[in-house]
């Protein structure tokens, strides 16, 4: 059975896109075989982070459309056998893709015996983003430890909870909260709200708390997903958030402020 999880939010440019690229290879760096697609028509940007735009012929609305087969629109990885992308149109209007269509496209690729299917959500409460939740067993709510962001992820979770196929089958989808750029010296001053504090004000549990880095920036840029280089903390939060989807324990990292020892504060390490 094919896993379809979904990336969402409620406020724009929080780290979905970041997110669905990273959860997606380090879930193929396990050996699952993974599908992630980029439901975010019009503003192509998940080929980028994983670094393929160059090999894109056919996106999801041909296949939607039924313009192109989904084995042609499909772009192997070139670092994972098991890991493929099916990229969003650049061009096409917002509507381009309707429910049906989406939900064919699904049902092949649990067909053909894919493990997880990541959908990266667009912004906001749109069709797309309607789209891209509505088939899923398990969503990944990203948000910024900030007011706006957490107010915004509020209205997701009311969708999540409502206008899903789960939803309306009686069984919930299984939300899960991913904090992302947090920096625990603002959350120390006060400018930014703890983990506790968002899981208070959204009912759900963290799958991970991503650091604010800029590996991040330098990974997008070079079409390399954050989650590969094992040498950043935010790699390697991501590492431990996949783990953590696929059932294991593990402590949250890098997430106190690390307290300067006796020694380091004598040599100003
Ligand atoms: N942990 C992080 N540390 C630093 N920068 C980050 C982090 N996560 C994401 N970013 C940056 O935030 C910006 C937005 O990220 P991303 O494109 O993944 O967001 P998004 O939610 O997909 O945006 P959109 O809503 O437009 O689709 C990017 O510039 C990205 O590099
Ligand atoms: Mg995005």
């Amino acid at each position: 059975m094919a896993e379809i999880i979904v990336v969402t939010s409620g406020k724009g440019g929080v780290g979905k896109t970041t997110t669905s690229a990273s959860l997606a290879c380090g879930l193929a760096r396990r050996g699952k075989k993974i599908a992630v697609i980029d439901f975010d028509v019009g503003l192509r940007n998940l080929d980028l982070i994983m670094g393929c735009e160059r090999r894109v012929v056919y996106d999801f609305v041909n296949v939607v459309q039924g313009e192109a087969t989904l084995k042609q629109a499909m772009i192997k990885d070139k670092r994972f056998d098991n890991l493929y992308v099916l990229a969003a149109s650049q061009t096409r209007d917002k509507d381009a893709l309707t429910r049906e269509g989406v939900e064919r496209v699904l049902k092949e690729l649990a067909d053909d015996g894919f493990d997880y299917i990541v959908c990266d959500s667009p912004a906001g409460i749109e069709k797309g983003a309607f789209l891209a939740m509505y088939f899923a067993d398990q969503a990944v709510v990203v948000v910024n430890p900030e007011v706006s962001s957490v107010r915004d992820s509020d209205r997701i979770i009311g969708l999540l909870d409502s206008k899903t196929r789960r939803a309306e089958a009686g069984e919930p989808v299984k939300s899960h909260l991913l904090l992302t750029r947090y920096n625990p010296a603002r959350v120390e001053t006060g400018e930014m709200l703890s983990i506790g504090d968002v899981e208070e004000v959204l009912g759900l549990k963290t799958i991970g708390v991503i650091p604010e880095s800029g590996d991040v920036l330098n990974a997008s840029n070079k079409g390399e997903p954050v989650i590969l280089d094992l040498e950043s903390q935010a790699g390697q939060a991501y590492d431990d958030a996949v783990a953590r989807i696929i059932g294991e324990d593990r402590p949250m990292r890098f997430t106190q402020l690390e307290k300067k020892g006796f020694f380091s504060k004598l040599f100003g390490g």
